[in-house]
């Protein structure tokens, strides 16, 4: 089985996110299925036009839509974004179906990979956003801080992001969340380095994390490192990268693939509500989630399954 080609590879220089929903009223039917079986193929096919800057692509499915692309079949942990009781930080949930995750090299690839989709769903699927995201230098978040650094490396990634043994059927696919954080740039800038280190859980500069004791329960680092019951850290396979516009809204367009969506949930929930030892994620003080959605992205040969 072969996964979407946008889940593994590190970082692009920009990418894409089309967030789509069905029209009202619209069912999705064969013809629509037939289009997304084909997509990766014809992606083959662009690409071969500029080899050395492939376009990357995933493409998931809502739960709530799931049954009218792939009937009855579905992966065991499919579900909705989670609504967290209890959460003092807004973790909205977004009414989407799809996602289409593009990256690559070129942003004007992407543009035109995306135009085209969006053209053919058209009478099916209506955008309700389309984000335009770009690596920064060291893969810097707009904090100024690097994002990404404990990402999972070498073939931890497709351990960490892909479903295996575990539902076969599904297998090489992956469940991904995604969440725009709007940044308080002006707020965040004012801060001390110190304060923001002690915010994030590691220093800025150096890009380290800082030992226990220094580091404050209610800093990002600390609320998602989480160990399971075998003393296993929770992972997640991030792809996320800033996006905006100097001056107007910006942040970080969180993205994350993994083998169950039990371990976004696990963080989300210690980031937002203070259930567990009474704290919250500092960080949330300076940026603000307004959107938020849960798909599985399946493998390329289910996804082609759907032209039959
Ligand atoms: C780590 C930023 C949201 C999960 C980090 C790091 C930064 C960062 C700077 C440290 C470097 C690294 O290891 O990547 C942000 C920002 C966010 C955000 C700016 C939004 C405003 C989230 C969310 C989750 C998450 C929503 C999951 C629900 C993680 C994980 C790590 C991490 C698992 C690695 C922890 C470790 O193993 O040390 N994040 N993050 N982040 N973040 Fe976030």
């Amino acid at each position: 089985m072969t996964p979407q080609t946008a889940i593994l590879p590190a970082a692009s220089s920009h990418a894409l996110f089309l967030l789509l929903r069905r029209r009202l009223g619209r069912r999705i039917d064969g013809q629509l299925a037939k289009y997304i079986a084909g997509f990766h193929s014809q992606l083959m096919e662009f690409n071969k036009s500029q080899p050395d800057t492939p376009v990357l692509a995933a493409i998931g499915i809502g739960a709530e839509c799931w049954a009218e692309l792939f009937g009855r079949e579905r992966p065991a942990e499919l579900r909705a974004f989670p609504h967290i009781a209890g959460a003092i930080h807004p973790a909205p949930i977004t009414n989407a179906d799809l996602i289409v995750h593009l990256r690559g090299e070129q942003a004007d690839l992407l543009h035109d990979v995306a135009s085209d989709f969006l053209d053919a769903v058209r009478d099916w699927l209506e955008p309700v956003e389309v984000t335009a995201a770009f690596r920064r230098r060291e893969g810097r978040d707009l904090t100024g801080f690097v994002d990404g650094t404990e990402n999972p490396e070498d073939d931890e990634r497709a351990t960490v992001a892909l479903v295996s043994e575990q539902d076969p059927d599904w297998a090489a696919g992956s469940y991904l969340h995604i969440q725009r954080y709007v940044h308080r740039m002006e707020s965040w800038n004012k801060l001390p380095v110190l304060q923001q280190e002690a915010i994030i859980g590691r220093t800025k500069h150096s890009d380290e994390e800082l030992p226990d004791d220094d580091r404050p329960r209610t800093a990002h680092i600390s609320r998602v490192v989480i160990e399971d019951e075998n003393g296993e850290e929770l992972a997640l396979l991030r792809q996320s990268l800033p996006y905006g516009t100097p001056g107007g809204d910006r942040g970080l367009y969180f993205a994350s693939y993994c083998h169950t969506p039990r371990h976004f949930e696990k963080m989300l929930t210690r980031m937002v509500a203070p259930t567990d030892d009474g704290r919250v994620d500092h960080l949330l003080n300076f940026s603000r989630a307004v959107t938020g959605a849960a798909f599985f992205v399946p493998s390329i040969e289910k996804l082609t399954s759907l032209a039959k």
